[in-house]
């Protein structure tokens, strides 16, 4: 890990991580991030000046994961506030940079009306800058607070359903300090697992086509010294006819009002292989993704991404200026079509418990989320 990351910040400890901090250089504010794209092969630090390099950022996955898109966007708005932009089109551009996880929005809205409310109360725009910076501040903080919570619920979780202890989890996609102010939501579980002893196996889905599971969950799982196994998304079938799997536990992006889950693309097909091999299907993320003005599954706005990522093999980078393609290697003929959707909806009867701050909900029902976030609103 890059020296500035071992060293700084007080959010993201696990194994010195830190996906994001803000930083007040002479030159003026900058937001710095961890480049998620040149992860595991290189720790290098993104250095965003303004709104729309951080939009940048976050379409192409220098930065990632619901819970730090969210903590993202509000720092966003606190960088385009404190370096005298047009705040509301900054915070217009960042909620629009990716439409599925709610976070970013969340991020983004409550940083905007901190800003808005200190404007609107006499404050100048120096001061007004200053309280969308403490709003950001505050969403990470309660973010790293609310992942080692579901760390504690879920790991009790995980013991009750499996009383034997010994636990051998499969995750899709990255759910750790990489994309929390903590050490993040599923990963965080089975970390605390590990801690425990109680964790014999983590099984990590590579997650085509960008290989978040590859990539960085197997960074992050060998960092925290996890006894880890990689496998193709397609082998995930043969491993629970074999018997090897315990438990699934994901992450979300956005949880909607009846329990539909919308999660990188593939959680679906773990959560039918689940079911039809009696293993609970667990899914860890905080209240803020759930989403209760999204009524069902279907009206989850799923994002579709470039076909490049399925006709060529590459790590998300930057495309090359002018190309049509992303820079990567083919391996499908010149012009083939790709279905490329990111995220998939798993609905809510698949799902055995969902996982929050405030605790676990199962079965999923429209009711019993509703009554979590109120619980959530009344803290
Ligand atoms: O496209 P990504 O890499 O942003 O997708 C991330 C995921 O799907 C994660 O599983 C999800 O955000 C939950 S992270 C706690």
């Amino acid at each position: 890990m890059a020296d500035q990351y071992a060293q700084s910040g007080e959010h993201n400890r696990s194994a010195g991580m830190s996906a994001i901090r803000w930083d007040e250089p002479p030159e003026g504010p900058v937001l710095a991030l961890l480049d998620q794209r040149r992860l595991p092969a290189e720790e290098v630090e993104l250095v965003c000046t303004d709104a729309p390099a951080l939009v940048d950022a976050i379409r192409t996955l220098a930065v990632r994961g619901a819970p730090l898109l969210g903590i993202a966007g509000a720092y966003g708005v606190a960088l385009a506030a404190a370096r005298g932009f047009d705040v509301d089109e900054a915070a217009a551009a960042l909620e629009a940079a990716r439409p599925t996880a709610v976070n970013l929005a969340v991020g983004v809205r409550r940083a905007l009306a901190a800003y808005r409310a200190a404007l609107a109360g006499g404050g100048d725009p120096r001061q007004a800058a200053e309280a969308a910076l403490s709003a950001a501040r505050a969403l990470h903080r309660e973010d790293a607070e609310a992942s080692a919570r579901m760390a504690r619920h879920g790991l009790a979780l995980l013991d009750e359903l499996l009383p034997g202890g010994g636990h051998r989890v499969l995750t899709h996609c990255n759910t750790g300090a990489l994309v929390s102010g903590g050490e993040g939501t599923a990963f965080a579980v089975a970390l605390a697992a590990h801690r425990a002893g109680r964790l014999r196996r983590l099984w990590v889905d590579e997650t085509r086509p960008l290989l978040q599971g590859a990539r960085l969950t197997a960074y992050e799982a060998a960092r925290n010294g996890m006894a880890y196994t990689l496998l193709t998304d397609n082998a995930a079938g043969s491993l629970f006819a074999s018997g090897e799997v315990d438990a699934v536990l994901i992450g979300a992006d956005r949880i909607a009002a009846d329990g539909s889950v919308a999660n990188k693309v593939g959680s679906y097909p773990l959560a039918v292989l689940a079911r039809y091999h009696h293993v609970p299907f667990i899914v860890v993320a905080p209240v803020t993704t759930v989403d209760p003005d999204t009524p069902d599954g279907a009206s989850i706005e799923v994002e579709q991404r470039a076909g490049h990522e399925v006709t060529e093999v590459t790590a998300p980078r930057v495309p090359v200026a002018g190309a049509e393609a992303g820079g990567g290697i083919p391996v499908a003929p010149l012009g083939t079509q790709a279905y490329n959707p990111a995220f998939d909806v798993t609905p809510p009867e698949l799902v055995t418990a969902i996982v929050t701050e405030e605790g676990a909900v199962s079965p999923v029902t429209a009711e019993a989320l509703a009554a979590l976030c109120d619980r959530s609103r009344q803290v």
